[in-house]
């Protein structure tokens, strides 16, 4: 697997591959990886014939009181689970390649970043859409993998690249969980062993919530609540968000309706992790 550290040296690559009439994914990470990522590396390598991943903390998704600078990093790792998962090349720049001095132009992508995520972090889809548009820029992909997991940020890319019309086809990947069915994340890493234990409410709360659906129960206000009322019932756990919203515009929806996706997406601290998990109806 081939490993670049340079605009110029993976836009090179690239350009080889383009001329020889090969298909091109782009997976973009933020490293540590786990077997979400893998999950996508896979599908993309089945799907295209060249994969290239992004390993790269992008540290304008961060707002000041975040994680940014205890973000779990192994890029030595990283490199092993790409290659296996079948990568040809992996992109890992450092924050000045990105964004060399007078770095002045952002993204903003409004409307459907303005809700759940978007509320709590407010410069965090900014800087999303910077970093995706800019790697776009870079590999320029036939199409680009992301998790379900992160559910506002693929509709918030999918709205960006039409909005832009860029030309990538945008695939999202379903959600990777543990045995127990914790979500895959790269912060599951800072829980303790009763933390461990704890988080599993998101989980059981998304699953509640999907037996709900299964049942026939259309108010979303009454799957939120019981969603809700399960979550607080673990002493450890601290709800940011559970909510509603179309999967579409990520406005608040009260009714699951027939042919319009729901997204429920919760966001809960557990001690000072802060955990995402969502599901989205038929
Ligand atoms: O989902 C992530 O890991 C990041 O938000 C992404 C898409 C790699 C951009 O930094």
């Amino acid at each position: 697997m081939k490993v670049f550290h340079t605009v110029e040296e993976v836009r090179k690559y690239v350009n080889q591959k383009r001329k020889n009439d090969k298909t091109i994914a782009l997976v973009p990470t933020m490293g540590y990886l786990h077997e979400g990522h893998e999950s996508l590396v896979k599908r993309a390598a089945k799907e295209n014939d060249i994969v290239v991943a992004s390993v790269f903390v992008n540290p304008i998704q961060f707002g000041p009181n975040e994680d940014f600078e205890s973000y779990p990093r192994d890029f030595e790792r990283d490199c092993k689970v790409l290659e296996k998962a079948g990568a040809a090349a992996v992109f890992n720049p450092t924050a000045e390649e990105m964004y060399g001095e007078n770095f002045t132009t952002y993204v903003n992508t409004t409307g459907v970043t303005e809700n759940l995520c978007g509320k709590s972090r407010p410069v965090h889809f900014k800087g999303v859409c910077t970093v995706v548009l800019k790697l776009f820029n870079i590999v320029t992909p036939d199409r680009a993998y992301f998790g379900q997991k992160d559910a506002q940020q693929l509709s918030v890319i999918r709205r960006m690249v039409r909005d832009l019309n860029v030309p990538v086809e945008i695939v999202g990947c379903p959600i990777i969980r543990e045995k127990d069915g914790l979500a895959k994340s790269s912060r599951n890493t800072y829980l303790s062993e009763e933390e461990r234990k704890a988080a599993l409410v998101l989980s059981q709360a998304v699953k509640l919530g999907q037996e709900m659906v299964a049942d026939g129960e259309k108010d979303t206000m009454k799957i939120v609540s019981k969603m809700k009322e399960l979550i607080e019932k673990e002493p450890l756990a601290k709800i940011d968000y559970v909510e509603a919203v179309d999967l579409d515009d990520v406005e608040n929806v009260l009714s699951i309706s027939d042919g319009k996706k729901a997204l429920f997406a919760e966001a809960v601290y557990i001690g000072k992790t802060r955990l995402i998990d969502n599901f989205i109806t038929e």
